[in-house]
């Protein structure tokens, strides 16, 4: 998968590569086992609290703006809202736990629903309606929630880091949205 950081990439083209290493993360865990699967389910619950984070506070509020947009965004956060809550439920229960199957793979269904709406929705709404220049910043925006809790993290990252990318769903994202909080009054 390419990761480079790429300046010139908006906000549509990098949260579509996060729906990509979605979908891929979703594959891996359902057809892995042991530590292999534990792995890849604390990287996709990294990756959804960061991405559907950054949707939260930068791209539904966008559309919410612009004409026809608020329904549409209303639907999307309360779409995120439940995949949240069944997102911190799972990570309680942990892979190998009876019914975490069941509940991954509902999560995986609302998740991919959710994010072909977006796809089918939003990101073309944005692309119409907002200039390149404004679309470029609201990546920047969206990228400094992946700063805090780096979805790809190196190994022998240590101290508060580690920690947090141990931690619960519901602090990757309290963090995720302090970032893009303060990214959003710079
Ligand atoms: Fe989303
Ligand atoms: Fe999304």
């Amino acid at each position: 998968m390419d990761r480079t950081p790429d300046n010139h990439e908006d906000i549509v083209d990098y949260l579509q590569r996060q729906h990509t290493e979605i979908r891929a993360l979703f594959a891996e865990v359902a057809k892995t086992t042991g530590e292999h699967r534990r792995d890849r389910f604390r990287e996709l619950v990294r990756l959804l609290a960061v991405h559907e984070t950054a949707e939260e506070l930068v791209v539904h509020p966008a559309v919410r703006d612009l004409t026809g947009g608020k329904k549409l965004a209303e639907a999307r956060l309360g779409e995120e809202h439940r995949a949240k809550e069944l997102l911190s439920t799972l990570d309680k229960l942990g892979p190998g736990r009876d019914g975490f199957d069941t509940l991954l793979e509902q999560l995986r269904e609302d998740v991919l629903a959710h994010a072909e709406h977006e796809e089918r929705d939003e990101f073309p709404l944005l692309r119409k309606k907002l200039s390149a220049e404004r679309r470029r910043a609201m990546a920047s925006t969206a990228k400094t929630a992946e700063s805090i809790a780096p979805t790809h993290p190196h190994p022998g990252v240590e101290g508060s880091t580690a920690n947090l990318l141990l931690g619960p769903p519901v602090a990757i994202v309290d963090r995720a949205r302090d970032a893009i909080r303060s990214a959003l009054n710079r």
